[in-house]
């Protein structure tokens, strides 16, 4: 058995694990990363598109934005689409000049990787049958298969950032966690082509036959998803089918203006409200979604690993430095308090945009008279805006 030592182990190199080593390693405090997947396999997973502003400033602070500022695409608005008609939502004006970014998951993952490999800093991926021991007491670490070998990692903390599905949480005995679940009955197939987006602004559409999202990754490149029952696979849907679906629930303008395309990935993603308390055991740290999920309509899943990952980098670096602990005491509370703020608004939005199987035209109608509300209100629509560009850290 191999040993090795750090003062930060973190479990899991998406965007919270790769974000915190780096943003740790800028405050002088040691840290490996063990990551079960291959980098090209973290890198194909195509997910969340738009980033809060507060995630970019973290991104800024992590020296890692200079291509987010490049390549990344501003929004100051969306389109909100039902009955057949869009309304713009002028985030900017709503929320005193706030904006989000347009940048794509897999690219911040790649600036993250990258700075990481600059910096000399250890990630062992690939790493298999991940174990984690003694974060009760005062010697926590891991055990681990890398390549045949058996290797221990002896540190001071554990950062759980391995996701919904990772072994961290799985770790915690029962009777020192509670979840709170919810799963909605239906799913969203995402596609991604290279072609030019239907509208400048991410179109949010409620339809008879289902939620529509039209997004983008760059002025060349669409993102586009479909409310489908959970019942469907991806594979059951052809190019030609997923755009003249796409194409039904548009109006009658962005339906003519739709260019289609081969797509590049065609996935279906179930959508699920899930969050687990507290988020600290002894020295084990959960952040990201090995913490909590949100339904991603209002796209608030990697925007909350951000804000996880900012408090507890500055807990850890308050410790190293001043060796005070308050903000280790703090990390749960502080978290859980953003994170059900944005777990209720992703619930509401998921509910006002998606229309159930065999809804009653008494909530049909419900949600139509919230719609018009909402696009006729000032005050309510920025309610709307001011949490969609996130709320405070
Ligand atoms: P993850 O990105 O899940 O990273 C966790 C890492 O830990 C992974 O690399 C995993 O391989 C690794 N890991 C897991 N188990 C172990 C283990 N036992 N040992 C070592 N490593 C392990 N959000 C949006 O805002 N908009 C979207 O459109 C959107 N689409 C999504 C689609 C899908 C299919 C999924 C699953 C999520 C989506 N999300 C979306 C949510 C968003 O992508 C997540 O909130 C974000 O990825 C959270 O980052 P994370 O680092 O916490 O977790
Ligand atoms: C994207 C995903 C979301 O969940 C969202 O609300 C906006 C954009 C995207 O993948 O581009």
């Amino acid at each position: 058995m191999r040993t090795l030592r750090t003062q930060v182990l973190i479990i899991g190199a998406g965007p919270a694990g790769l974000l915190l080593g780096q943003l740790l390693h800028k405050a002088g405090v040691a840290n490996l990363i063990l990551e079960r997947q291959t980098g090209d396999y973290v890198l194909g997973r195509i997910r969340a598109g738009v980033l809060e502003q507060t995630t970019v400033d973290l991104l800024d602070e992590a020296g890692v934005g200079a291509r987010m500022h490049a390549e990344g695409l501003v929004h100051h608005g969306f389109e909100l689409m039902f009955d057949g008609q869009r309304h713009h939502i002028d985030l900017s004006r709503l929320t005193g000049g706030k904006s989000v970014t347009v940048y794509g998951q897999t690219e911040v993952t790649h600036d993250l990787m990258d700075a990481r490999a600059a910096a000399g800093l250890q990630t062992l991926y690939s790493a298999a049958d991940v174990e984690l021991f003694g974060f009760d007491g005062d010697r926590p670490g891991a055990r681990c298969t890398v390549d045949d070998e058996r290797i221990e990692v002896q540190c001071d903390y554990i950062a759980g950032c391995d996701g919904y599905h990772g072994v961290s949480r799985a770790s915690v005995p029962v009777d020192a966690i509670r979840t709170h679940e919810k799963v909605y009955p239906f799913g969203w197939l995402g596609l991604l082509s290279d072609t030019p987006p239907v509208s400048h602004e991410l179109i949010y559409g409620r339809h008879e036959r289902g939620f529509t999202l039209c997004s983008m990754r760059s002025a060349t490149r669409s993102r586009y998803y479909l409310q489908v029952p959970l019942t469907e696979q991806a594979s059951d849907w052809s190019d030609e089918r997923f755009w003249a679906e796409l194409r039904r629930r548009l109006d009658p303008a962005a339906a003519a203006a739709l260019v289609t395309g081969p797509s590049l990935e065609k996935s279906i993603a179930p959508l699920r409200s899930f969050v687990a308390e507290p988020m600290r055991f002894g020295r084990l740290f959960l952040a990201g979604d090995a913490a909590h999920i949100v339904p991603p309509t209002g796209a608030k899943g990697l925007n909350l690993a951000a804000s996880d990952v900012r408090y507890l980098s500055q807990a850890l670096i308050e410790h190293y430095g001043e060796r005070s602990g308050a903000g280790i005491q703090h990390y749960s509370a502080r978290c859980l308090s953003r994170i059900w703020k944005a777990e209720r608004f992703s619930w509401w939005f998921t509910g006002l945009m998606h229309p159930l199987p065999h809804e009653p035209e008494i909530d049909a109608k419900l949600h139509r008279a919230e719609l018009e509300y909402l696009v006729t209100s000032e005050a309510a629509m920025a309610a709307m805006a001011e949490n969609y560009v996130g709320l405070p850290v």
